[in-house]
């Protein structure tokens, strides 16, 4: 059997280049390996407040730079995570079967609720529901960045305990990080990971940015006090420029060395900023073009969860039978 990779993207604000190059740009490049299937996660979005508008506009925009950064539709799945209602009944079925002190031991939960007046109780559930979107399709491989490898480890206890509770019954998920860029660190501090939350007005590059604005926002990037390329005394905004730069071009370790050693601030920051728009580019050009339709978009977004709901039902199925719950006699 060919193994199955699923992986998924909360539409919540601009999508970044921190997003690309630890997500879905890994997934563009490996979803011809295995039966991709890559989710637009709405009903993780709502787990903080989200203006309906601003959220309905989103998740089009997603699946539009999913297509655009190459997500091949007639290979892969790309699925709303509510359109198929399943993610939401297994989830609950999962939340059974999850003591509490594994979800508040995620850094993520409590990061985001220290940042909230008032914590909804989706936040907790939080890892709950991202497990259920991995193990509904007996999922064998999750491309993430860095940042959700804490949530991939708990859909991995999360099976292990249903499976002894249970019998064999879910497939256990593995890590799969992008080998450069798993984790990029926001432009106006370099200590703190780029995110689509944080509100500083040069911290992320948006893929959809316009060139001025990628050129300005790398330009302005944070560094440190040396002013030329040192790889090995550099600090953590020259690492992540230099991570940015090496992602987008494929770069080797030692092409990067001889490149960029000795070369001042100014000069590396025009190049980190010209290879990303490059890179860009391209893609925001197929994104006006392929937006332009939003019938098209519908299109692929229901095909996606036509596709996908007989697995997701039929993994519902077994876990109620296994759980013993009443499922009627077929
Ligand atoms: P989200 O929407 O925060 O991020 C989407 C993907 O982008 C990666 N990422 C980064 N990679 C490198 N550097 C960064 N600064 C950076 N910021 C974000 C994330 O690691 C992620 O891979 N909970 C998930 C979405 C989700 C999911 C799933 C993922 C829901 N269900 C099932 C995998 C499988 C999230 O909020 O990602």
């Amino acid at each position: 059997m060919i193994p199955r990779v699923l992986s998924g993207i909360q539409p919540s604000g601009n999508l970044h280049i921190g997003n690309y190059l630890g997500a879905l740009g890994n997934w563009v490049k490996i979803q011809h390996e295995y039966e991709s299937i890559f989710c637009i996660v709405d009903l993780h979005a709502i787990t903080v407040y989200q203006k309906p508008d601003e959220l309905r506009a989103s998740i089009r925009e997603i699946a539009g730079i999913f297509l655009a950064a190459g997500i091949d539709p007639k290979h892969s799945k790309i699925v709303v995570q509510s359109t198929v209602p399943a993610h939401s009944e297994l989830a609950w079925l999962l939340t059974c079967v999850t003591p509490m002190g594994w979800l508040e031991r995620m850094t993520q939960f409590k990061a985001k609720a220290a940042a909230q007046e008032s914590v909804g109780d989706g936040l907790f559930q939080y890892p709950v529901l991202m497990a259920a979107d991995i193990l509904l399709y007996q999922a064998n491989v999750v491309p993430v960045g860095e940042d959700q490898m804490q949530h991939v480890e708990l859909a991995r206890d999360i099976a292990q305990r249903f499976n002894s509770l249970y019998g064999e019954t879910f497939t256990m998920p593995a890590t799969r990080l992008a080998t450069v860029g798993a984790r990029i660190m926001g432009l106006d501090d370099p200590t703190a990971k780029m995110s689509k939350s944080a509100t500083g007005a040069g911290h992320r590059v948006g893929l959809l940015d316009p060139p001025d604005r990628i050129r300005k926002t790398i330009m302005k990037a944070t560094t440190d006090s040396n002013s030329a390329v040192d790889l090995d005394t550099m600090g953590p905004g020259v690492k992540n420029l230099l991570a940015i730069y090496q992602a987008f071009t494929g770069w080797t370790n030692d092409q990067m060395r001889a490149h960029f050693t000795g070369m001042r601030y100014g000069d590396l920051k025009k190049q980190v900023a010209e290879a990303t728009i490059a890179s860009l580019e391209p893609m925001q050009q197929r994104y006006r073009d392929i937006t332009a339709d939003p019938a098209y978009l519908d299109g692929i977004l229901q095909a996606g969860a036509d596709a996908v709901t007989p697995v997701a039902n039929s993994t519902v199925r077994l876990v109620k039978e296994r759980m013993g719950i009443y499922t009627p006699s077929r």
